[in-house]
């Protein structure tokens, strides 16, 4: 299916999805697990921790700032710094396609006592890190950015002072970078959401937060430590889902997903699809570390076009692109808006996925914030993942109820999370070559 030499894959039609996939462990929780690590008191034991090059970048961020890590059987030991342990880089920081890296990284580098540049590759560096400046230089960070963007270079300050501050895009990542910062802050630092994001930071460090209907307050202490501890990493959801959008559009089709992560501020996906008409069941619901986890069942269904937008967006918005090649299998026209924060990714996803989709015959409208798309067959064709592992995993799951043959270009994005997935993909489609009318 991938061809390593063209860097292509070629997805044929399926006839149904079948099996149990093992997708890799969730990448937002590695970052963090690592992070929060090399920071601690004593020493973490990371279970799980996934090798796709994402995780890797915050791996070899760390080495470079002399954080001790290596593998004991199977599992990757920290040797925790402390909060003030970390030495200078000799070399900038590469994060190269990783804004988890970037941003959560800062805000562990504005308490430092020396100065750090952090790198980006070519998407990272189109990405706005004003986000995460305006707030830390609020705090009194010395950051300076390359006109808004990567390289990021931070000087050290005699302190940093505690602020409340109220996110102005719903982002994790943003909300998470504060939170690392007023740790090495003076007082209390808080962080006010009006959009609820993905919440495992919080989670992870036992932050308190208060909630008044969709606002989310979370507070941190400057002074605070972390422990080392055994940290868990439950399996990605957002890998999952490109399979449960599989096996809903496929006939005759049930796939299992063991141990996968199901945190409410990250699994929206499931009660969007379930909305449509999707039938996903969850069994074996247990707690890891400080995270909910399942095994997830699929089985085919007809889905129903949806509207979605508001407040729903965060919590499935990596997952929209292949949301909608579920639309695209869907009866009627599903409406997704506010979703404009999917501009900002590894590529302009709205762009990405309404040109791919409109290649494969299916009928997509495009708007600033979201995108409509009216069910019908799905062709087959060439159409380019733009480097974004999202839209690569998302087309190659359209690839499989196409009624030809669909080839992905720069289709190695995927090593980003899910370095084993067009395997996978090939792993479950039956009835590969199919005659689909
Ligand atoms: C992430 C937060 C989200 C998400 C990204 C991972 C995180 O980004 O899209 O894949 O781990 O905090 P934003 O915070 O930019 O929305």
């Amino acid at each position: 299916m991938y061809d390593s030499k063209t860097r292509r894959a070629t997805v044929r039609p399926a006839k149904s999805a079948l099996g149990v996939i093992d997708v890799p462990s969730d990448k937002s929780i590695a970052h963090r697990s690592a992070l929060f690590a090399a920071i601690a008191e004593g020493t973490s034991r990371i279970v799980d921790y996934p090798l796709s090059e994402d995780p890797l970048s915050t791996l070899k961020c760390l080495k470079a700032l002399g954080v001790e890590i290596y593998e004991q059987d199977e599992i990757l030991v920290i040797e925790g710094k402390g909060p003030y342990g970390l030495a200078e880089s000799i070399g900038e920081l590469p994060c190269r396609n990783s804004g988890t890296t970037m941003r959560l990284l800062s805000g562990i580098l504005v308490g430092q006592s020396f100065p750090s540049r952090l790198s980006g590759d070519r998407s990272l560096s189109r990405r706005d890190m004003t986000r995460i400046a305006d707030p830390l230089k609020k705090m009194g960070a010395n950051i300076r950015l390359s006109d808004g963007h990567a390289p990021i270079r931070i000087a050290p300050v005699s302190g940093l002072k505690g602020i409340t501050y109220t996110l102005p895009v719903a982002s994790a990542q943003v909300k998470s970078c504060i939170l690392l910062a007023g740790l090495y802050a003076d007082g209390e630092t808080t962080v006010i959401e009006n959009t609820p994001t993905r919440d495992h930071t919080e989670r992870m460090l036992g932050l308190g937060s208060v909630e008044f209907g969709d606002q989310k307050i979370i507070t941190v202490r400057g002074g605070s430590t972390v422990r080392g501890r055994t940290w868990p990493v439950p399996k990605d959801f957002s890998g999952a889902a490109c399979f449960l959008v599989a096996g809903s559009i496929l006939p005759d089709s049930a796939i299992r997903l063991p141990r996968v992560g199901i945190n409410p501020s990250r699994c929206g996906l499931i009660d969007v699809l379930r909305a449509m008409g999707a039938r996903i069941e969850l069994e074996n619901e247990r707690v890891t570390g400080s995270e909910a986890i399942a095994d997830i069942v699929v089985y085919s269904s007809e889905l129903s076009a949806i509207e979605i937008g508001g407040q729903m967006i965060a919590g499935i918005i990596d997952e929209i692109p292949v949301l909608a090649v579920a639309a695209a299998c869907a009866t009627g026209r599903t409406v997704i808006r506010d979703a404009a924060e999917l501009r900002h990714k590894e590529t302009d996803r709205i762009r990405a996925t309404v040109t791919a989709l409109r290649t494969l015959g299916a009928k997509v409208e495009e708007f600033e914030d979201g995108m409509a798309i009216t069910g019908g067959p799905l062709s087959g064709g060439t159409v380019d993942s733009m480097g974004d592992h999202r839209i690569a995993m998302a087309m190659g799951v359209a690839g499989l109820v196409g009624s030809a043959d669909t080839t992905i270009l720069q289709a190695d994005a995927v090593s980003v999370s899910f370095p084993s997935f067009w395997q996978a993909l090939g792993n479950v489609a039956y009835g590969i070559g199919f005659e689909r009318e």
